[in-house]
């Protein structure tokens, strides 16, 4: 087998408007959030989403944090989320002094096993944030009925998940609030940045409001705050990449779920590989094509293979470690202490191949020879 070049994790694609549009912003010196590609890309996203509404913000983080803000959660309320997701998910909670309530992963589909949630659901619980883990949508029936039935909010962190659809709908349209990342390596990106979708007009203006520093939305500045705001605008220049991206979003998710395709027809059949398996009426986004091994029957562990890839060129990452071994959230009083096997089987064993969407099919057939080849 020929070497080849360096094959990072994840490169961003930016193949349409992106420089036309940043130019743009640069030489009519909009640069920060007031220029009309913010707007511009908040109306194109709230289009393609399907939603009514949608908010800029400076990163997925924030964009979690404010919808916890606007729907009003408080210190010391209990919020579901799973344990097998980015630390993010859980950090909104964190700085309201909300506690976060891990779930396990289903071991199939790998996110929020909605079968367990009930168990975990107390008087102070608020709300469930499902994660549209690796860009495979949840099964929000269930959870739309678990939460009718607590009168329970949900945010969906759809960071990992635009364009995935759940039964015709869009991924963070399904629910109160969807939540999204535009970090580099996300299927559609402004380089940092986030967005809140909502069809509640009252939850669109507490966006605006609390995005902003808590500046009255309809009144003159007088530079008098009734509320403790944050500054989590989003930048012109960020706006102006992410509405290029939008506009090609539908060609992006297909790269993306192409990649998967040609991973699964390559190692679909290899003994101890495992793919994340999608539910019936939801179209996984495929963000990242992780697999899961079976050190037994593969003949190596993970950090074996991890290893032996980046001798071959190849980079990978490992996946999240789950919310229970997160240092930083036991000490702030979350349980670390139940068993979550599902989540410790993930982390233990599972890792990301290259995805990003301009992948090409040669890099993808080294890195299926390369695991071939691996396996003893
Ligand atoms: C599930 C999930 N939620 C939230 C975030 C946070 O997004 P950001 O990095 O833009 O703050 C990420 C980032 O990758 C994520 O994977």
């Amino acid at each position: 087998m020929k070497s080849i070049e360096f094959i990072p994790v994840c490169e961003p694609f930016l193949n349409g408007n992106e420089l036309k549009y940043v130019t743009d912003a640069v030489q009519t010196g909009w640069i920060s959030s007031s220029g009309k590609y913010v707007k511009k890309f908040e109306e194109t996203f709230a289009a393609y989403c399907g939603t009514q509404y949608a908010v800029s913000v400076c990163n997925g983080t924030a964009a979690v944090h404010l919808a916890l803000v606007t729907l009003g959660i408080q210190k010391d309320d209990e919020v579901i989320i799973p344990n097998f997701t980015m630390i993010a998910t859980a950090l909104g909670l964190c700085y309201i002094g909300a506690k976060p309530v891990f779930i396990d992963a289903d071991p199939d589909t790998w996110n929020i096993d909605a079968s367990r949630i009930e168990e975990k659901i107390t008087p102070k619980t608020k709300a469930i944030i499902p994660v549209h883990i690796y860009g495979n949508p949840c099964d929000m029936d269930k959870i739309a009925a678990i939460a009718h039935k607590y009168n329970l909010r949900i945010i969906e962190d759809a960071a990992e998940s635009h364009g995935a659809l759940y039964k015709g709908k869009k991924a963070g349209s399904i629910s109160d609030m969807g939540a999204f990342s535009f970090y580099a390596n996300k299927n559609l990106t402004a380089g940092d940045g986030g967005m809140i979708v909502t069809n509640s007009e009252e939850l669109y203006q507490k966006c605006l409001y609390y995005k902003n520093l808590c500046f009255p939305l309809n009144a003159p500045r007088n530079f008098i705050h009734q509320n403790i705001g944050f500054n989590y605008r989003m930048s012109n220049l960020s706006a102006a990449i992410g509405l290029a991206q939008v506009e090609k979003a539908d060609e992006y998710r297909e790269m993306r779920i192409r990649n998967f395709h040609r991973y699964q027809e390559r190692l679909g059949k290899i003994d101890g590989i495992s793919f994340q398996k999608d539910q019936d009426s939801a179209l996984n986004v495929r963000w990242m094509n992780g697999i899961l091994l079976d050190p037994d029957i593969f003949g190596r562990t993970r950090d074996e293979l991890v290893y032996a890839l980046r001798e071959k060129n190849i980079d990978t990452r490992l996946f999240f470690t789950g919310m229970h071994r997160q240092p930083a959230l036991i000490d702030f009083g979350c349980d670390g202490a139940s068993a979550y096997p599902v989540t410790e089987n993930l982390s233990k064993n599972g890792f990301y191949l290259p995805s990003g969407s301009n992948l090409k099919k040669e890099q993808i057939q080294y890195i299926c020879e390369s695991i071939k080849v691996l396996k003893k």
